[in-house]
């Protein structure tokens, strides 16, 4: 047992049983920390993955970027780390979002988590996602058509944007594998209504993930080109994807522009990168085709991503340019005085981790179209 009496040892014994309970806290932040297989019975075993200690974690991230629940009195880290260098370090996101995200079981989410593989078996096990408001009624129509006639029986859910009647009218009505839900949108800052900021998509894609583990986006103007999409893309991931070197998560559409074509810096004080060659060089992939299975990696990169759409300053940085580009010389180098909000900040996340697109990018032979 730790003992404080004498006087010359005092200051140090305490600080020491100090920084102990803090590290006991803050340590138990992140899903990564430790993992739970799921077992064919239904038991549950938790597994200590090779990175327990991290003294990192406390000794670099200042206390500040702590909050605390006023819910469930947790302790989360809400400035992002560059993953690539410890102490670039970004602001801090407001820890009013801290139940929210508690809500979204985005922090703290202790699984259980499949192993990586169990995604790429089931193709009954996706789930089809889309949100759609009246102006991009007609284009999901057609996509969702395209889409039924390839799976007619899988579960599709479709988030309704403020959809007026008349356009809820048209839903299809026969189909039992079809689910239209209202995007709720009270339990969020006003200004996620600013369908042109896209917060809504990382928060509905929050949403899905809290309900349904293996998940296919697809932005309303998508639509697939060839049958058997699901059965390509396992394959290809399990032939050539599957290492724990490629992300969880899964663009299948490109841009054909780089990454800092489409940045405003000022995201980068949220979450810094560690190399703007890096953002030039990079193609950055479409954020409008997504497969999404819930991991703890999925859950440790979405956590940001879900801020900052939550983040005033973070999805709608101060800079120049809405959504449309006006590209330089070339589509790499030059700004091109545009924004890509959603698209922007989950490349930037992905490439911070990753360092190479193609962990996170397949094409699958041009299987999709905008
Ligand atoms: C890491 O980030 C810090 C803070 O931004 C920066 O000063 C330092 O140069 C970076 N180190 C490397 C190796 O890039
Ligand atoms: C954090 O959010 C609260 C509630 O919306 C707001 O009152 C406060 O000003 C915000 N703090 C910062 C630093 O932006
Ligand atoms: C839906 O199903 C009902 C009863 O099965 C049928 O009468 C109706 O014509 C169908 N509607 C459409 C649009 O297919
Ligand atoms: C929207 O969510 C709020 C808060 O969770 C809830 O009170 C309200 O009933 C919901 N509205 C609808 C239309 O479901
Ligand atoms: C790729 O698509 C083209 C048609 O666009 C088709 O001719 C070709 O066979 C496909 N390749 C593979 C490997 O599926």
């Amino acid at each position: 047992m730790i003992r404080c009496n004498r006087s010359t040892f005092k200051f140090i014994c305490v600080v020491t049983v100090f920084y102990f309970i803090f590290y006991l806290i803050l340590s138990r932040d992140t899903p990564t920390n430790s993992r739970v297989i799921h077992l064919k019975k239904g038991a549950t075993r938790k597994k200590t993955e090779k990175k327990i200690f991290q003294p990192r974690s406390f000794s670099q991230i200042d206390i500040n970027c702590y909050c605390k629940s006023p819910k469930t009195g947790e302790v989360y880290n809400f400035c992002y780390v560059d993953p690539q260098n410890s102490t670039n370090i970004g602001k801090k996101f407001n820890c009013s979002f801290v139940e929210t995200m508690e809500d979204l079981k985005m922090l703290n989410n202790p699984g259980p988590f499949p192993l990586i593989t169990d995604f790429y078996k089931n193709q009954n096990d996706i789930v089809f996602v889309s949100t759609t408001s009246d102006d991009h009624y007609s284009e999901h129509a057609k996509s969702f058509e395209i889409l039924r006639s390839y799976y007619p029986a899988h579960k599709y859910i479709l988030y309704g944007l403020k959809m007026t009647q008349f356009y809820i009218d048209m839903l299809p009505k026969n189909d039992t594998n079809f689910e239209f839900r209202p995007f709720n949108t009270s339990r969020y800052p006003k200004y996620v209504e600013t369908w042109m900021n896209y917060r809504f998509k990382p928060i509905l894609m929050a949403e899905i993930l809290r309900e349904h583990e293996n998940v296919w986006w697809i932005d309303a103007h998508v639509k697939a080109k060839r049958p058997e999409f699901l059965k390509t893309f396992f394959e290809e991931v399990n032939l050539k994807r599957s290492s724990e070197d490629f992300s969880p998560v899964t663009s299948l559409l490109d841009t054909g522009h780089s990454n800092f074509a489409t940045l405003r810096q000022g995201l980068l004080d949220y979450l810094p990168t560690n190399s703007i060659q890096l953002l030039k060089e990079s193609y950055q992939v479409a954020a409008g085709l997504l497969h999404i299975p819930r991991t703890a990696k999925t859950i440790s990169i979405f956590k940001w991503y879900v801020l900052c759409a939550l983040e005033e300053k973070c999805m709608n940085p101060p800079g120049v340019g809405g959504v449309y580009c006006q590209f330089g010389p070339n589509r790499m180098d030059y700004y091109a005085n545009c924004f890509r909000y959603d698209q922007s900040v989950l490349n930037l996340l992905l490439l911070n981790e990753y360092q190479d697109y193609n962990k996170y990018f397949t094409l699958l032979n041009r299987t999709f179209t905008n």
